[in-house]
């Protein structure tokens, strides 16, 4: 550590005089490319349905898809993540729509393609909680979740996604070896540029709960993610969820959620140089969200979190804010 000077020969004051001065010493910004926005995706025609737990979020019915990737090009934000509400009809206990290759997520992901090419980029999430009649993001058999029989089908989930055109494959069910297991299908099967993000450490958390209730597993879910997502009590652990996951080939590394863990975000960018993205989750959202409706928090709170995670080494963002904050640096009023 260098020590410049001492008081009062030297007032840290003075880099912070004025607006533009702030400006020009600032060490981290926001750039639309920092940001992935989620859209939810429900069957029908012509529906943009909103979310309770989630205020100014909604589910859009596939026709309506393009009025929000169009908003998304417009802002420049590189790529969006595709979430299914699936029909309870659809639902089973090994999650068998999610091998459907006409499926809500495939629909979504092919019509994207399609018109928009490589303006932009789609990512899936790979795991069987939208497609579960229990909610769990595998098979679930005498109250446990199994681990290599779920992997199997998260390999053929990957490989229909692939095919759908999906850029980038996003496992999020924490399942050991399902980096490994996907890549080398995804290999086989000639998709060999098809990228893996890594939700690597995602831990058992609070915050979910609004997504829950975006997909429609909320009320389904008995008992709780703890055997398979991490326990928040641990850091080395995480450390060592990377390192395999790696190890198995993930191009890209995530931290989910993220205001609770930038310590690990930190702590995982400095260790393994790695693209480190961080998932601002539904329950940070809505929390943000409402205290601001509720005139508890100021509007730039939001934009408070979002550099906690480029300082602590964020190479992205999936937030739920994406677009209003694209927006504000469109218009340049950051
Ligand atoms: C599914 C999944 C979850 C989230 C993303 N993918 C929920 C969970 O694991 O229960 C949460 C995202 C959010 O809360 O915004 N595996």
């Amino acid at each position: 550590m260098i020590i410049t000077g001492k008081y009062p020969n030297l007032r840290l004051r003075r880099n912070r005089k004025t607006e533009w001065l702030r400006r020009l010493i600032s060490e981290n910004n926001l750039s639309v490319n920092d940001f992935i926005l989620p859209i939810f995706i429900i069957e029908g025609k012509n529906k943009k349905i909103p979310i309770k737990s989630m205020p100014g979020i909604y589910r859009y019915s596939i026709d309506r898809l393009k009025q929000v990737v169009d908003k998304a090009i417009t802002l420049k934000i590189p790529m969006v993540a595709i979430f299914p509400y699936v029909n309870k009809k659809l639902k089973n206990n090994s999650g068998s729509e999610a091998l459907n290759k006409n499926n809500l997520v495939c629909k979504a992901t092919t019509l994207i393609k399609n018109k928009y090419k490589n303006n932009i980029g789609v990512m899936c999430d790979v795991a069987l909680d939208p497609y579960t009649i229990h909610g769990h993001d595998g098979i679930l058999e005498n109250g446990n979740v199994l681990n290599d029989k779920t992997v199997d089908i998260l390999v053929e989930q990957s490989i229909i996604q692939a095919q759908a055109g999906c850029d980038v494959i996003a496992p999020s069910d924490m399942m050991d070896g399902r980096i490994g297991s996907i890549r080398k299908a995804l290999d086989k099967n000639n998709f060999k540029n098809v990228q893996l993000l890594s939700y690597a450490v995602k831990y058992a958390s609070n915050f979910y709960g609004p997504f829950r209730d975006a997909v429609g597993s909320k009320n389904l879910l008995k008992s709780d993610k703890k055997t398979y997502q991490m326990d928040y009590r641990n850091s080395d652990e995480a450390l060592r969820e990377v390192a395999l996951d790696i190890k198995e080939g993930a191009d890209i590394i995530m931290i989910k959620p993220g205001l609770p863990y930038i310590d690990i975000l930190k702590e995982v960018r400095n260790k393994f140089k790695m693209p480190t993205f961080v998932y601002q989750v539904s329950g940070e959202y809505s929390l943000l969200k409402n205290g601001i409706q509720k005139k508890i928090l100021a509007e730039n709170s939001i934009i408070e979190t979002l550099i906690s995670f480029k300082r602590s080494g964020a190479t992205a963002i999936i937030s739920y804010f994406a677009e209003d904050v694209c927006n504000k640096i469109k218009k340049n009023l950051l």
